[in-house]
Parts: structure tokens; C-alpha cells; sequence
């Protein structure tokens, strides 16, 4: 009798500036390789035009240690999953063009996966992971979402940013205080050694479960020209602590609200910013004392990769959800397909 051998699948992502493949086998990486473009560091944010080319470069590369990490041929994969969207027009069409290439070549199905419901499924990865439903909180750089996760394909925005995202907001800031691009984690490892309630910035209140960040970006910005660079330069730690703390408490706060609204037990966080060490720790006590669950994944799996893009698309091979071969990337895809 023929031994299942188990499904492998070939998952691409290319949304934003990170080349990113992996293999997936039974909805397990068995391997994930990231390439993160560097060279827009000096122009303080992802330049489109540059990282689409970056991508062309790179994908082949990325793709064969991908591969070779995990010890198999690319004849051997029996689907190959790509994200259409939401991302860059020009770095989304690098990896989908790609992909459909590998799938007409191999006569396979190519799935095509959105890169934020793959952000949150990526939390479904490690064994220990949260059970439906639950909360997720997606943190990253071009996104601040709170949405309910009833099953892997029923997924509801609670809220959103209605400007800047987050991890936007904590690169721009770092960005005016000459901490370079990206600057989240450099914020994050001044603040702890700062004071979060030395220097006060404006906390994004907006209604329901919504968020705002463009008053903390225009007020730092106000505080660096009133108070001078040296000033500024003598208190780094306290003023990092202090922005860090404004951007965070209404993450903290309307996590616990809707968690305690919706009667949820088990809250998971995803993207980049999940990384952020106040986030962890100020959630982790609160989330200890009302008897709750959190959930981050490793950081390989926090920040951009395929390996959540490939179990995303392992759910929809299990589905036979596939797409046709002249399927197009949406650079606006928003959670359930909506258009966002
Ligand atoms: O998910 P991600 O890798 O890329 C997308 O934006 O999709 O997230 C990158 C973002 C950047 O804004 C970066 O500054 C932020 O995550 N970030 C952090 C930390 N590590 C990464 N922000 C705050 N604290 C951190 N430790
Ligand atoms: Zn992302």
C-alpha cells in the first residue's frame, strides 16, 4: 500500500520589503527564510519602486533556501500559496507573478492567502496556540486592527486606525529623534530604561475600538523644536518611555475592554510591533490577574514571513479553495475579502 507521504506547499510573501519563502508541510513550516531589504533604511521608509526590484532580485534565492533548508525539490510540492494582498502594487505582483510560474510549471494549485488574515493565523502555528474564538490584536507597520477570530475563514474587524498605524507611528517618532528606520525596537529598548509618565504625550482617544496616532507623530514633533536636540538628546530614555507609553495604553486598554465585552477568554497578538516588550509585559499582568490567555508568536512569525502565509493557505488546500492562475493581487484586500 502507497505511504502518505504528507502535503507540501510552497508559500510566498512579498507585500511589503521582505522577500520571504517557505515550505510548509501539513500546515507545519519545516522551513522559512526571510530576506529584509536594508537599503531603505537611509531614506527613512520603504521606497515601492525600489522594493519591488529588490524582490525580482532576490526571490529565486530566497526561494532555493527555502527549499534546501528543508530538504526537498520543488517537484515535490503539491500546491503553492502567495499573498494577494493588502501590500505594495508593484512588491505584490512581483511574488503572485512568481507563483503562478512555479504553479503552471508544476501543474499545481496556486492559493492565494491575505497577508493580514495570514498575520493572525499565524498565532495557529505552535501547539500551543489560542482555540476559537479569540481576540487578536494586529500590531505592524502598516496596520492596527482588534478583530474577533471565530474560525481560520471568520474573522471581525472590532476596530482599526483611522490614521497612522501603530509601528508607523513609533518609526516616525524614532525617525525625529535620529534613531534611524526602522525605530520601534530602538524606542522600545530606550524606554525601559526611561520614565513612561516623565514627559506627556496625547493618548489616540477615539470612539468604540478605534485608534488614532497622527497627535502623537505632530506633538513629538513640537516637543523636539520646543524643547532643542540637546535637550532632547540628555533625555532620550524618558522621552522614549513617555511616547512608547502613548502609543501603547490605548492598544492596552481596548484589548482588555472588548476582551472582557465579548466574554473572551484568550487573546493572541500579531505583526511587529507584537515584538515590543511593554506591550508583553504591561498585558501579560493584566491578562495574569483576570485569568485570561495571551498569545504572541515567535518573533520569526511576528514580523513579515511566508510561514503564516503558507498555513493560511494550508486551511484553504484543505478547503480545495483555490484560485485561477490569472487571479490578480489587491493591494487595498481587507480582512474576508472586503476591500478595505
Ligand atoms: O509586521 P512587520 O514586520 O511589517 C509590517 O509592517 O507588515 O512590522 C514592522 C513594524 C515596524 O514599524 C517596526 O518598527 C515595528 O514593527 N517593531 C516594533 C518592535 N519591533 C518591531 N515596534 C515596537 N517595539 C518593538 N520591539
Ligand atoms: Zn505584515
Amino acid at each position: 500500500m502507497a505511504q502518505f507521504r504528507g502535503m507540501y506547499l510552497l508559500a510566498i510573501e512579498s507585500s511589503c520589503d521582505d522577500t520571504a519563502v517557505a515550505v510548509i508541510k501539513d500546515g507545519i513550516p519545516i522551513s522559512n527564510v526571510v530576506s529584509s531589504q536594508v537599503s531603505h533604511s537611509a531614506f527613512g521608509g520603504v521606497v515601492p519602486e525600489m522594493a519591488s526590484r529588490e524582490h525580482q532580485k532576490n526571490i529565486v534565492s530566497v526561494s532555493k533556501m527555502a527549499l534546501e533548508k528543508a530538504e526537498v525539490d520543488l517537484q515535490q510540492m503539491d500546491a503553492v500559496g502567495v499573498t494577494l494582498g493588502p501590500g505594495l502594487p508593484g512588491s505584490l505582483m512581483v511574488g503572485a507573478s512568481f507563483a503562478k510560474g512555479i504553479a503552471l510549471g508544476l501543474g499545481k494549485p496556486l492559493i492565494g492567502v491575505n497577508h493580514m488574515e495570514a498575520h493572525i493565523l499565524s498565532l495557529l502555528i505552535p501547539q500551543n496556540a489560542p482555540r476559537f474564538p479569540f481576540l487578536c490584536l494586529v500590531v505592524s507597520g502598516g496596520h492596527t486592527l482588534l478583530v474577533v477570530v471565530r474560525d481560520w475563514n471568520k474573522m471581525e474587524i472590532l476596530g482599526k486606525s483611522l490614521d497612522d498605524a501603530v509601528g508607523e507611528a513609533f518609526d516616525k517618532c524614532a525617525k525625529m529623534l535620529g534613531l534611524g528606520y526602522p525605530g520601534g525596537l530602538v524606542i522600545d529598548q530606550l524606554a525601559q530604561k526611561g520614565n513612561p509618565l516623565a514627559f506627556r504625550f496625547p493618548i489616540g482617544n477615539v470612539s468604540n475600538y478605534d485608534f488614532s496616532y497622527s497627535g502623537v507623530k505632530t506633538s513629538v514633533l513640537y516637543f523636539i523644536r520646543d524643547n532643542g536636540t540637546a535637550f532632547v538628546q540628555a533625555q532620550l530614555a524618558d522621552i522614549c518611555a513617555s511616547i512608547q507609553y502613548s502609543l501603547l495604553k490605548p492598544l492596552i486598554e481596548k484589548s482588555i475592554l472588548a476582551m472582557r465585552q465579548l466574554g473572551l477568554k484568550q487573546m493572541g497578538i500579531a505583526g511587529g510591533v507584537a515584538a515590543n516588550s511593554g506591550l508583553r509585559k504591561t498585558l501579560a499582568i493584566q491578562f495574569e490577574k483576570e485569568g485570561w490567555e495571551l498569545y504572541i508568536p515567535e518573533n520569526q512569525y511576528c514580523t513579515d514571513n511566508a510561514a503564516m502565509i503558507g498555513r493560511a493557505a494550508w486551511y484553504k488546500w484543505l478547503k480545495g479553495d483555490f484560485v485561477s492562475l490569472s487571479a490578480q493581487t489587491n493591494p487595498r484586500l481587507g480582512i474576508g475579502g472586503v476591500i478595505g
